[in-house]
């Protein structure tokens, strides 16, 4: 093992089921940089609604992609996406953009556009001078980095998710998104072979981290 590993951790998991509180933990815990790709497909979702695409009217799409300009800035330990230079507020979390984030997260040309920019991030974890990357979403251990160092599967049954939800204050129509991320054609969502599955139903925040940190710690050991 080299002193200094720089390692990759890929957290997939559906909707509200504990990947992005304790994706921020380990980064905290491990000093790695925190991406949540939830986020980089709501953020380019609600640009696509500003500028009046469908993703019924493919062409709408594309023109909307090829005026696309990503780039990052890190704040807190995350990464966060910027387009054309401006960062997206809380209109990522609007209804509109829960709608539909996954209508347009299916559409092949719209993955195809975040692939180089997702795996791009161990560059900007390095120059920022983390060991490593955290990243969270839904194919980043089947199609990201089908590599990393540690790839887990998060999953909770679903009432347990809608109230988790419900707690925070959100609508999301949890189960009906990840029908659809399931079901697409391109990096459909689901448990990459091989992962590490924890069921996190019946676990608090702190206990699935603990679980994740257990596997990562020895990584840097010593
Ligand atoms: O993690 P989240 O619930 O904020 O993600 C919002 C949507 O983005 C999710 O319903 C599907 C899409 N997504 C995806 O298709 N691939 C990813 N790696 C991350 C999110």
């Amino acid at each position: 093992m080299s002193a200094n590993p720089f390692i990759i951790v890929a957290i997939d998991g559906g909707a509200a089921s504990g990947k992005s509180t304790t994706s921020r933990i380990l980064g905290e815990r491990f000093s790695l940089l925190h991406s949540d790709t939830g986020s980089y497909y709501r953020a380019v979702t609600a640009e696509m609604l500003h500028r009046g695409a469908s993703p019924d009217d493919i062409g709408s799409v594309k023109a909307a992609l090829a005026d696309l300009r990503l780039g990052t800035r890190i704040e807190g330990g995350s990464a966060e996406i910027e387009i054309s230079g401006r960062r997206p507020g809380d209109e990522i979390r609007s209804r509109e953009v829960n709608d539909a984030v996954s209508h347009f997260a299916a559409i092949p040309e719209v993955r195809e556009s975040l692939l180089g920019y997702q795996r791009g991030q161990t560059a900007a974890a390095r120059k920022g001078g983390f060991r490593g990357l955290v990243m969270e979403g839904r194919d980043i251990g089947s199609v990201i980095f089908p590599d990393a160092d540690f790839r887990f599967f998060l999953h909770a049954e679903s009432a347990e998710r809608e109230r988790r939800r419900e707690k925070e204050g959100r609508v999301d129509r949890v189960t009906e998104r990840d029908r659809i991320d399931s079901s697409r054609k391109t990096a459909p969502f689901s448990r990459p072979a091989g992962a590490i599955s924890i069921d996190t139903t019946l676990l608090t925040i702190a206990e699935v981290a603990d679980r994740m940190a257990a596997f990562i710690a020895p990584k840097f050991a010593p």
